[in-house]
């Protein structure tokens, strides 16, 4: 945990803010890598996840972007209106999720909306390895469009692609163009809205990418619909206690409230934090921290979203 002093709150677009942390005692903040994000301790108890923005060669301060989501649980609604320049934030040591590929040729940066955030440190790094990349930024109006003038002035401006939904046919993304484009030893990043990251990342299987040169960070996993959740057991490899998991409730809360501690964060299915291994039995994977191809081993869930196909799980706890 690290105490961080807000030192500038910035209305980067409409809807978006960004935060600049600096640490309250002065000094040097931990190193972080492109693509890292930070648990930041909301006023109001939530802990929520945001991709750190700055350039990892700033070791005096963070910065974060946060999307005002009219669909907010809460976490970007509290960073809004209750944080303010000035105030003191619990944060967590950043986590590296969503790292750059040190054996890609090229990299491709995609971008949608506050999918910008990791993306701006990734190319921060790129362009001080002197890598070749492009970073290509879709929003759907230049009003709602965090950071264009710092995109403006940074020294990779050349290497940054805009994509107005808003604007002319002409400059929108052409993504099966650009990847058809691509060598083998290209990899693509994308981070955004689920939409957006669906058709990139359908784009990627349609054109033959393999998962291995497809990255991903994901905000929210989508929301399922709990009407048709239904009850299950789960039983502990440890122990052989059985737990039964109601269709409203998730396998983290359910053993929670019987003191079986598991870790926690982002309790949305982004963060992998709560991973835990899978003996017997198939889940149903929730959580888009995973790739397809992980899913498929069914050796591992999320229990603070995931469920499951088969009446029982046995679970590595
Ligand atoms: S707590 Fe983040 S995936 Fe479960």
């Amino acid at each position: 945990m690290l105490q961080v002093n807000v030192s500038r709150k910035t209305q980067e677009a409409e809807g978006v803010c960004s935060f600049e942390l600096c640490p309250v005692a002065g000094g040097l903040l931990p190193a972080f890598e492109a693509g890292a994000h930070i648990d930041v301790h909301v006023p109001g108890g939530l802990i929520r996840q945001y991709s750190l923005c700055n350039d990892p060669q700033d070791r005096d301060r963070y910065l974060i972007g946060v999307l005002q989501e009219p669909g907010s649980r809460g976490g970007s609604q509290a960073m809004h209106t209750d944080v303010e320049q000035g105030q003191t934030l619990t944060i967590g040591a950043p986590r590296n999720l969503f790292g750059l590929q040190p054996g890609a040729t090229r990299h491709l940066l995609f971008a949608g909306g506050i999918g910008i955030t990791p993306m701006l440190s990734m190319a921060h790094t790129l362009c001080h390895q002197g890598a070749d990349f492009e970073l290509h930024y879709c929003f759907r109006s230049s009003d709602r469009a965090a950071f264009l003038q710092a995109l403006a002035a940074a020294p990779f401006a050349e290497r940054i692609r805009l994509h107005d939904d808003s604007g002319a046919q002409g400059q929108k993304l052409d993504i099966h163009a650009l990847l058809a484009s691509a060598d083998a030893g290209t990899h693509l990043y994308v981070c955004g809205p689920a939409g957006f990251m669906n058709h990139v990342l359908t784009a990627g299987d349609a054109a033959g990418w393999p998962q291995a040169r497809l990255h991903r960070e994901f905000f929210a996993a989508p929301a399922a619909d709990p009407d048709l959740d239904s009850a299950f057991e789960v039983v502990l490899a440890s122990s052989g206690k059985t737990f039964t998991i109601p269709a409203d409730r998730s396998v983290f809360e359910v053993l929670d409230d019987a003191g079986i501690y598991l870790e926690t964060s982002c309790e949305q299915g982004v963060c992998g934090t709560c991973m835990t291994g899978v003996l017997e039995g198939i889940p149903e994977h929730r959580d888009q921290f995973m790739s397809a191809d992980e899913h498929a081993r069914n050796d591992r869930f999320t229990p603070c979203c995931s469920r499951s196909k088969t009446p029982r799980l046995v679970l590595d706890l």
